[in-house]
């Protein structure tokens, strides 16, 4: 995660940024530092005046001290690191500042929204500016997709996947959109509404169109991945052609939004979704125990609904329904 190019260099100017011509005024909360004290020590090279660095896991959170201790660059107790959740603590002040980077392959599944609620109400100066938070927005984007494995996951190993989704790299190519992605979570971490406990529809149900230039490009792909498998022509064609021509389910992937500018981006994906490296991986819910046939044009009807725990301990919950509507219909 560290060592995410994608992620931690747009981390580090965003945090810059926010401090620059700042220098020794601004407080900052770094909501789950994480082992190295990363953003912490980020932002008190840039010039913050004090960071509490928040850690639940008590592992990391003795190394994020250690690692701080080590950083002789820094004024001793400009960072304080505290281990536990933040919603179990209190700080001695309210900070300018929030930077959490707790964001899942679904952006609100690592409780993000419980949370920055909670940090907006007990820990922030200016809650409703989103210059207090870094990053300024959270997003989840979705595609229908055909997946070349999901025979092998046929029943009886479909049930004992029990509902949960399979989590596959960003770079998988046995994982191919059906459609472009679209937003299904933008939580925008200074919205003085953001949901509370309970079920909650991120969005209204979405639409799919299968993409008939999308199901040719995948077809090719698969054939040619399939022929480096020594698989003989003739089944190659076919199986790629089926397998093009089918909806396993849908995957999801994070995006985060840094600055209030939109300029600092992370992306685990491709703005279409293409395969590129990322630390997050790419969920995929599979819909059915087998894969169903497709054809360009077919619209697929997504319903997601979040249920979020009562508080930050709790699990967030998904449930997703699909319907299909084949071209003719
Ligand atoms: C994805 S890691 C990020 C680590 C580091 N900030 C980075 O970006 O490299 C998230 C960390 O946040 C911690 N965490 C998540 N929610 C938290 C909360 N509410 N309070 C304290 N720590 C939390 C987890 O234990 C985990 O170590």
């Amino acid at each position: 995660m560290r060592d995410d190019t994608r992620r931690t260099p747009q981390f580090v100017k965003a945090i810059r940024q926010r401090f620059a011509g700042k220098e020794g005024k601004l407080t900052m909360l770094d909501i789950g530092t994480g082992p190295f004290a990363l953003f912490a020590l980020v932002a008190a090279r840039a010039g913050a005046k004090k960071v509490y660095a928040i850690e639940a896991n008590p592992d990391a959170a003795a190394r994020a001290r250690a690692n701080v201790a080590k950083a002789t660059d820094i004024e001793p107790g400009t960072i304080e690191v505290i281990e536990g959740f933040t919603s179990a603590l209190k700080l001695p002040e309210k900070v300018d500042v929030c930077c959490a980077e707790i964001i899942g392959v679904i952006a609100s599944e690592e409780n993000c929204i419980n949370t920055i609620r909670d940090a907006q109400q007990r820990f922030l100066k200016d809650p409703s500016n989103p210059e207090s938070y870094i990053p300024v927005s959270v997003q989840t984007y979705a595609a229908p997709v055909s997946y070349a494995l999901h025979p092998v996951l046929a029943p009886p190993r479909f049930e004992r996947l029990g509902g949960q989704p399979l989590r596959v790299n960003c770079r998988d190519r046995t994982v191919q959109l059906l459609s472009d992605p679209q937003l299904v979570e933008d939580i925008k971490f200074s919205d003085p509404k953001l949901p509370a406990a309970g079920r909650w529809s991120a969005t209204p149900p979405v639409e799919f169109v299968v993409s008939s230039d999308r199901v040719y490009a995948n077809e090719k792909a698969y054939y040619t991945a399939l022929l480096k498998e020594e698989m003989k022509d003739d089944e190659a064609r076919k199986v790629a052609r089926e397998t093009a021509e089918s909806f396993s389910g849908m995957a999801f992937w994070p995006r985060l939004v840094l600055d209030t500018k939109g300029e600092l981006i992370v992306e685990s994906r491709g703005p279409l979704g293409e395969h590129q490296k990322s630390h997050w991986q790419t969920l995929v819910s599979l819909m059915n125990p087998t894969p169903v046939p497709v054809s360009a044009g077919s619209v697929i009807k997504v319903e997601p609904q979040t249920d979020l725990g009562q508080d930050i301990l709790q699990p967030v919950k998904y449930t997703l329904q699909a319907e299909i509507r084949p071209v003719s219909a």
